[in-house]
């Protein structure tokens, strides 16, 4: 990629005081800022899979993955990933269920299922070509305001916005912005703040320089601030003196307690998998039958009926095998996991929209969430 030349040297920027600050005009500001975080970019920024591609589709894929999702979780996926659908006609032209597979374990599988319809769309309507603008980029499943900034700057070197948490932390902190980020106002303010910076030199690393910056140096907790940060000088949050206080966020809720519970369900040599609807947590995702359990009730005195209700299968004699916990982003599960020694009668699935008799060794070739690892480790 061509690199513009940033123009001063740190000495040069290091003669901006904290007094010096406010008088400052914003566009000669802006254009400081710029400066300083791209140089600062080129020097300390980590070597990613994905920063070495200039491949529009690598990076729409990388930026999916990384929304929600930390850095060192998404390289192997993102290399898993590339290699089994190196480009966007391999992915449109995938069985769901194999996108499904290679996503297993990265969480929030509606971004696989979008990145497979989107893929679809792209061959449909835009001939194969990822779209080159946050206009058309957002029109395919699955891209919101973020990755639509997010391709089309570091993808096409369109000088958009891209305001991420991290982003939001940097900003909020150099702007010294004090009100509640999660107002619709605030949010407004910050994009439009991110959008006037991006309108320089290098759009793409810009943004990933921001997004560096709050990663690395602008860290939530003990923000790197003398030592390493570029920045220093011109943030407004430091001058004030309590930077570590940014962005002021109203505390999270905390997830809500939910019991449920699994079966191991043997007939001949095989166990019984069924698939989890196409909406809502975990859509389409296979895993052993159950279901949530009432408040309060115990999960051995339930179990059969569970099963009866919403798989159609008697069973008899649950054997509890042990617990596995998982926390999503809103509930913190504890699933009760029971073994049969075997099952009558025919499968009538009330919620889940397919099932599936399984060899146990072929279990990790299903399309699974982590949790459903979990309870297979415990039982296998
Ligand atoms: N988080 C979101 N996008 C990113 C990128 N391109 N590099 C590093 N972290 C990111």
């Amino acid at each position: 990629m061509a690199r513009l030349k940033t123009g001063s040297t740190d000495a040069a920027m290091d003669r901006i005081t904290g007094a010096e600050l406010g008088a400052i005009t914003s566009r000669a500001r802006s254009k400081r800022l710029r400066e300083r975080l791209l140089a600062w970019y080129d020097k300390s920024h980590r070597d990613l899979p994905w920063r070495r591609s200039r491949d529009p589709y690598a990076i729409w894929i990388s930026e999916a993955m990384l929304q929600q999702t930390r850095v060192e979780t998404v390289i192997p996926y993102y290399e898993r990933f590339l290699e089994r659908f190196p480009d966007v006609e391999a992915l449109a032209t995938a069985d769901r269920d194999d996108v499904f597979e290679v996503w297993a374990g990265l969480g929030y599988y509606s971004r696989a299922r979008n990145l497979h319809r989107a893929a679809l769309m792209v061959m449909e309507e835009f001939e194969g070509s990822i779209p080159d603008n946050v206009v058309a980029l957002r029109r395919l499943p699955g891209v919101g305001r973020y990755t639509a900034g997010a391709v089309a700057a570091i993808a096409f070197d369109r000088p958009e916005a891209v305001v991420d948490g991290n982003v939001v932390r940097v900003l909020s902190r150099l702007l010294d912005i004090r009100a509640d980020v999660s107002r619709k106002d605030v949010v407004e303010r910050l994009w439009d703040e991110a959008g006037r910076l991006a309108e320089g030199p290098r759009p793409g690393d810009f943004n990933q320089a921001l997004m560096e910056l709050g990663a690395t140096v602008c860290t939530p907790r003990s923000p790197r601030c003398e030592h390493l940060c570029p920045m220093k000088r011109l943030c407004h949050g430091r001058a004030s003196g309590d930077v570590e206080s940014l962005p002021n966020k109203p505390k999270k809720k905390q997830p809500r307690p939910v019991a449920a519970v699994a079966a191991w369900l043997p007939r001949r040599d095989r166990v019984l998998l069924v698939q989890r609807p196409d909406q809502g947590l975990l859509a389409n995702l296979w895993e052993l039958p159950g279901g949530e359990l009432p408040t309060a009730a115990e999960p051995k005195d339930h179990v059969v009926a569970i099963l009866r209700e919403r798989i159609g299968l008697e069973v008899r004699d649950p054997m509890a095998s042990g617990t596995v916990e998982h926390v999503f982003t809103h509930l913190r599960l504890r699933l009760h996991v029971f073994r049969f020694q075997s099952v009558a009668g025919r499968v009538r699935l009330r919620d889940h929209q397919a099932h599936r008799w399984v060899r146990p060794s072929r279990l990790p070739d299903l399309a699974q969430a982590t949790l459903n690892r979990k309870t297979l480790e415990l039982l296998l």
